[in-house]
């Protein structure tokens, strides 16, 4: 049967904060552009981002000091001219949403509240109680839908076009139908978000695979600084569920097994506010060592009982939900228990400061866009600070949309002849799966991956447990070509589609490792105990990791763009 062809302008792929507002900006501009989804919109994982999106509002803070903030807890990998852009149109970004509708949480005066964050020096956080990301998520979601953006909602994207050097759209099938469609576009977006659900304990949506790096990976094309993972101090005990910065913003303590509000020995300065990645070792070390608490004493406590029933029903009604459901306590009456879960992705699909994908360390890859969490502009460098994503997904998507409008208006991007062997790819990765007989159950393979990957790359890295992580995967991979899926029907396959997005987590997962091996030193997020310090004389650079055939990983490095702030150590 043959296979649709449908022609587009643009093509975005993923309804998060930033492929809603990409969609935005280029139908406003008159262009014929569509959003294909996996999900329905409003169930991005945009809308579990919880606490907040940083702008300097206040006078007294800047945009200069939002800029030092972002840099710093990067550990100084992020690129300073992609920092100066966000953060100057952090303001412009609030203020653009907000007329859109979106309800931010207010002060007295009436202005926009802003709540202290992790490694911030002013509070910058503008919130919607803790269900910032939600709120954006739905204003944008339903302005694009009132300018007449088209959504494609549970389409399954499995591969791009990619043909004479350029990017002409993507192969995708309706998950009701398993149908394929060929999507042609003479500009394609990915916004297809971050990667954590790689890990065992994670806050990430079910949804949350990378299949987008994968996808843009097995072409040969690289992926940038895989190797930093964000581990957030406050996942839920057992499940890793989100429990907000805005929690420690607000006030709360963390304590352990000896009721100690550790941090003091940690960060005596900034205590719970401390950058992300030094709250999470710190938890982890407490627990290490001896003094966590829990009936495995595999978490701390978070206290919040001081702020009283009034304060956490204004400010933190979903964390209080979340956690009288998933672990049966009650905030305000008791300390909640929490530990590291993997949050957020810095690496990703490299581009320009503009969203344009990189083909490699210099040149872009014409009709090909990234932004959101998949992308690595990059913003975040080794440790995005809490609130920073939101604003990035937002302001990028925004930012990236209007950049492809004016590609198209000056560069002429155009259609290229295809047939639709371009989808073979797609068909026989499809075809494969569906029709393997053989032994391994994708479940159980992801349970060792996501267990191996918590214990082997997690927040404390070593050589040895980097390389028993290596092995292991070349294990899943081998077993993975064994796999076998019960359901062999057309509609609504979700046991083919967890093994296609199984796919993708064992091949971005591999990046992680290859890059975690070979950074001999720590940085942000990556902590080698084995080279415990900052390397920059060798290390003050980007990873550029590209996959062969065979899976093979080689890595490139290329220079950070400073700035006006110069490497320095960073104390909290
Ligand atoms: O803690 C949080 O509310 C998460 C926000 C973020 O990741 O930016």
């Amino acid at each position: 049967m043959s296979i649709p062809i449908k022609q587009y302008d643009v093509v975005i792929v993923g309804a998060g904060l930033a492929g809603c507002a990409a969609a935005r900006e280029l139908k406003r501009r008159g262009k014929n552009v569509v959003v294909l989804t996996k999900l329905h919109p409003l169930r991005s994982h945009s809308g579990a981002a919880q606490g907040g999106i940083n702008a300097a509002l206040s006078e007294e803070d800047s945009i200069e000091l939002h800029m030092f903030d972002t840099v710093k807890g990067s550990d100084y990998l992020a690129d300073q001219d992609a920092v100066e852009l966000m953060c100057s149109k952090a303001p412009e970004t609030i203020r653009w949403i907000e007329r859109m509708g979106a309800v931010f949480s207010r002060t007295p005066e009436g202005k926009i509240a802003q709540r202290p964050f992790g490694g911030q020096s002013k509070p910058r956080a503008c919130f919607a109680k803790d269900r910032t990301g939600l709120t954006l998520l739905q204003t944008i979601y339903e302005q694009a839908h009132r300018d007449g953006v088209e959504f494609l909602d549970e389409w399954y994207v499995a591969d791009i076009i990619y043909k004479n050097g350029v990017v002409n759209g993507v192969c995708a099938y309706e998950i009701k139908s398993s149908e394929p469609a060929i999507f042609q576009a003479k500009a394609v977006m990915f916004a297809t978000g971050g990667y954590a659900r790689a890990f065992k304990i994670n806050s990430n949506a079910h949804a949350n695979t990378g299949d987008g790096l994968s996808i843009v990976a097995r072409h040969g094309l690289p992926l940038r600084d895989m190797e930093f993972v964000q581990f957030h101090p406050t996942g839920l005990a057992g499940t890793g569920i989100l429990m907000s910065e805005a929690a420690r913003g607000e006030g709360g303590k963390l304590l352990n097994s000896k009721g100690e509000r550790f941090m003091k020995k940690y960060a005596p300065e900034k205590m719970e506010l401390a950058p992300r990645d030094l709250v999470s070792r710190s938890i982890t070390k407490e627990i290490l060592e001896g003094r966590g608490v829990g009936p495995n004493k595999d978490a701390v406590y978070l206290d919040l009982t001081h702020l009283g029933e009034e304060k956490i029903m204004e400010r933190l009604p979903e964390l209080r939900d979340l956690a009288l459901t998933f672990l049966g306590r009650d905030m305000i009456k008791e300390p909640i228990l929490i530990a590291a879960t993997a949050h957020y992705s810095m690496g990703g699909i490299p581009t320009d400061i503009h969203g344009r994908v990189m083909k490699d360390a210099e040149n872009k890859l014409p009709g090909f866009y990234a932004a959101g969490e998949c992308a690595c502009v990059s913003v975040h460098g080794a440790n995005r600070l809490g609130a920073n994503s939101v604003l990035e997904a937002l302001f990028y998507g925004r930012h990236t949309g209007n950049i492809i409008a004016d590609d198209l208006e000056k560069e002429g991007l155009s259609f290229i002849d295809i047939n639709e062997s371009v989808a073979d790819r797609m068909r026989e990765e499809m075809e494969t799966l569906r029709t393997n007989n053989g032994t391994e159950r994708v479940s159980e393979l992801r349970a060792e991956l996501q267990e191996s990957m918590t214990n082997n790359a997690g927040v404390f890295r070593t050589q040895e447990t980097l390389e028993r992580q290596r092995e292991k995967l070349k294990e899943l991979k081998e077993r993975f070509k064994k796999v076998r899926i019960d359901d062999k029907s057309k509609v609504y396959n979700t046991d083919l589609q967890e093994a296609i997005e199984f796919g993708h987590m064992l091949d971005y997962s591999t990046f992680i490792v290859e890059g975690a091996i070979a950074r001999k030193e720590s940085r942000g997020a990556h902590f080698r105990e084995d080279f415990p310090n900052r390397d920059d004389e060798n290390f003050l650079k980007h990873t550029l990791a590209f996959m062969d055939e065979e899976g093979n990983i080689k890595l490139e490095y290329t220079d950070v763009t400073l700035g006006i702030f110069e490497p320095q150590e960073r104390k909290y």
